[in-house]
């Protein structure tokens, strides 16, 4: 089972829209595959129609009184499942602090027995920094980061491959790839270019500012369900197919 979570300190970049997306080509690959929407907001759920709500709350499932499996929904897709979020959800730093006694490796516990049901997990994660994100970082795999092309978004990079290479133990492999692209501003040119040449780890297929990947609210599906020849399909498609090979080994300059 391999785990990828998305996952920025920033919000309103692409985690969620990257999730269900990749997660959807997942499954049509033929892999099982389930996705743990942990944001309050529910957006992720929403988008596969699924009510957010899990019967106990977060704090069922982070004290083990609920089984993750009693919480999961399919969805419309074969090979697909949900973990729904749950409005709970905004108080996981406590249920996790009070639950555990290692409170940062409590969700990679809690998705161990899941591996002989699911080939591979997304978890998409609320924008922050905290014990919920610390926690998704020591389950997760892979780390999928979503970055606007600005400068600011370089210095967000920075730091989160920083506090990675910190853990002790298991570190995730941190895979950035380039959301909501304009290509006609400069800014997103020259930052995209610089990105590639010096920092590892940063795909090189962009996904494009596109107003078929918003439309995906209003359709609630992902875009490769609804639209599957369309650029923004054919994106999330050969960003998948680069996420699911080897990063190349670029020298880091510092
Ligand atoms: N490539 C894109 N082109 C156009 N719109 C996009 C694109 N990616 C995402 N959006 C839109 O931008 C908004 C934010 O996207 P999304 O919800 O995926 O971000 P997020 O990082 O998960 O946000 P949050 O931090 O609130 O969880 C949504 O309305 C979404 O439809
Ligand atoms: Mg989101």
């Amino acid at each position: 089972m391999k785990i990828y979570a998305t996952y920025n300190i920033k919000g309103g970049v692409g985690k969620t829209t990257a999730a269900v997306n990749l997660a959807y080509l997942s499954a049509a690959d033929g892999y099982r595959t389930l996705l743990w929407d942990l944001d309050p907001q529910g957006a992720a759920s929403f988008l596969f129609r699924i009510k957010p709500r899990v019967k106990g709350g977060g704090k069922a499932l982070i004290r083990g009184t609920k089984a993750l499996d009693d919480a999961i929904k399919g969805t419309d897709f074969e090979h697909l499942d949900l973990l729904p979020a749950d409005f709970t959800y905004r108080n996981m730093d406590l249920i996790l602090g009070d639950a555990s006694k290692k409170p940062t490796r409590k969700i990679a516990q809690l998705l161990r027995p899941l591996a002989t049901e699911y080939d591979r997990v997304f978890l998409d994660c609320p924008p922050s920094i905290s014990l919920v994100s610390e926690n998704v970082m020591h389950a997760a795999d892979v780390l999928l980061v979503p970055l606007i092309p600005t400068t600011l978004s370089v210095r967000t990079l920075d730091q989160l491959t920083e506090f990675v290479a910190d853990f002790n133990g298991h570190r995730p492999e941190v895979r950035a790839f380039f959301s909501m692209v304009d290509r006609r501003k400069r800014l997103h040119q020259e930052t995209t270019e610089k990105l590639l040449a010096e920092r590892p780890g940063v795909a090189a297929t962009p996904i494009p500012a596109l107003s078929l990947i918003e439309r995906m609210s209003v359709e609630r599906a992902p875009v490769a369900a609804f639209a599957p020849n369309s650029q923004a399909a054919r994106a999330f498609r050969a960003l998948w197919t680069e996420l699911s090979e080897p990063a190349p080994v670029v020298a880091a300059k510092r």
